[in-house]
């Protein structure tokens, strides 16, 4: 081949590249797939995972008698399975004329189930007394493998709790007990940084959205049914995801896996309005607490060794004036744990209870702790503003 000829096919291939990688940048990439690199037992685990986290459950195999979903994914599955979701959970509780805020019980739960088994006799009832009822929606999944691999310690340094920097800002590490070690933890998934582990929350969320019992999680929980009256609405002996001390846990070690490996949804194509966004939001101080990228900490396992992490969250509990007037875990009532931001193209309504339809509306709400940096961004330009949207809707 003549040096031109190489030269123009080489020019040839670099066009069709470029055109070709333009085209995959722009189509709609949706999250859903694994982590790049996981190894063929990795991938089978997966998979597994995603079977069970699909599976729609029956009362027969322990569902209810007071449940929220009939799956894990019939509430985690915009854009795909693992995604957030437009069911929200309804929680409640009391707040007295001193601002104290209680549960339902000595236990502190909150938590109302909105459907249940036939014969429907163990359906919970808001008690009629309550002062507050708070909605939550679902958080999506993608890149929480990673998110769980960011060592305590990072978030502990984050944490600023009596604002000695004076910038207004005081992100509070929440401080869990692990229920499957015992080991005092850094709260970091759910809205109120209640769990450490994807396992305690898929044991958790299996126990309280679908009302199948397991090792960590194993007693019903239906506000207000009495222990009689549950022994007949769900005659299932507890636990009722039986450890198999041959194989896994049926449902919560699957759902760990399914977790674990999910890639994070991957940034849309950055143009130049984008990239001046990304500027104006750190300028504005929304990366005080939406932190634009983490690292994991060291592993043995290369997929989670010193990986950066672009979540756009401190995960630290803050008072935004947005609190749900619910106490759970080391979280106060006023308290919500930053979102991440990143996958924010795929996710609406915004903001814990979904309150929010747009994203300025989302910004519009940060008050308390977030007040500089709202009042930072209602004074931008209409462009500036406008590329910091820009900048957002690329996530
Ligand atoms: C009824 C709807 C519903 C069902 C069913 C449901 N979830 Fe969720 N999920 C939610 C809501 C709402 C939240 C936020 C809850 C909160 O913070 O209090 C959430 C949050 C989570 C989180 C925290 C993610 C993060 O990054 O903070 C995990 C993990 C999770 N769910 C796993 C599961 C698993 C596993 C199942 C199945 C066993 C499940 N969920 C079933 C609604 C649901
Ligand atoms: C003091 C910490 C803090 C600062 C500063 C802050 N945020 Fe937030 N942000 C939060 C918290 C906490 C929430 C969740 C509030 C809720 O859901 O009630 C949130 C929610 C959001 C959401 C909604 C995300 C979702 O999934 O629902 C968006 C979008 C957002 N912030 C963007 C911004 C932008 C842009 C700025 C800068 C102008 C900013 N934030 C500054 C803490 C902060």
């Amino acid at each position: 081949m003549t040096r031109p000829l190489a030269a123009a096919l080489g020019l040839w291939v670099l066009l069709v590249g470029v055109h070709i990688h333009g085209r995959a940048q722009e189509a709609p990439r949706l999250p859903g797939a694994p982590l790049g690199g996981i190894t063929p037992l990795e991938f089978a685990e997966f998979r597994l995972g995603l079977d069970d986290f699909t599976e729609v459950e029956t009362a027969e195999e322990g569902l209810g008698p007071a449940f929220n979903g009939t799956s894990c994914a019939v509430c985690h599955n915009v854009p795909t399975i693992g995604g957030g979701g437009v069911i929200l959970e309804v929680r409640a509780g009391y707040r007295d004329s001193g601002g104290r805020t209680r549960g339902l019980n000595e236990a502190g739960d909150t938590l109302i189930h909105m459907l249940s088994i036939p014969s429907h006799s163990c359906q919970p009832l808001i008690p009629d007394d309550v002062t507050v009822i708070a909605r939550r929606a679902p958080i999506p999944l993608f890149g929480a493998g990673l998110v769980e691999a960011i060592p305590d310690e990072t978030l502990l340094a984050l944490a600023d709790p009596d604002d000695r920097d004076r910038d207004g800002v005081s992100g509070r590490a929440a401080i869990v007990v692990d229920v499957a070690t015992g080991a005092r933890r850094v709260g970091r998934f759910g809205w109120k940084a209640q769990h450490a582990t994807l396992l305690a929350f898929g044991a958790d969320a299996y126990r309280n959205e679908m009302g199948i019992t397991n090792d960590l999680f194993p007693s019903e929980l239906a506000f207000g049914i009495s222990d009689a009256q549950m022994r007949h609405c769900d005659p299932i002996p507890d636990p009722e995801d039986r450890p198999d001390p041959a194989t896994r846990r049926r449902g919560i070690d699957n759902f760990e896996s399914f977790m674990k490996f999910l890639a994070p949804a991957a940034r849309a194509r950055v143009d130049a309005d984008a990239l001046a966004g990304e500027r104006t939001f750190a300028a504005v101080g929304c990366a005080a607490c939406h932190v634009p990228s983490l690292m994991t900490g060291s592993s043995r396992h290369p997929l989670f060794d010193r990986r950066p992490v672009p979540l756009f969250s401190d995960l630290l509990l803050h008072d935004i004036g947005t609190g749900d007037g619910i106490e759970q875990a080391a979280a106060a009532a006023s308290e919500i744990r930053t979102p991440a931001l990143w996958g924010l193209r795929f996710r609406r309504p915004l903001l814990h209870d979904g309150s929010a339809a747009t994203i300025a509306d989302a910004i519009l709400r940060h008050r308390g702790e977030a007040e500089t940096a709202r009042r930072g961004f209602e004074r931008l330009s209409p462009e500036d503003r406008e590329a910091l949207l820009a900048f957002l809707r690329s996530l």
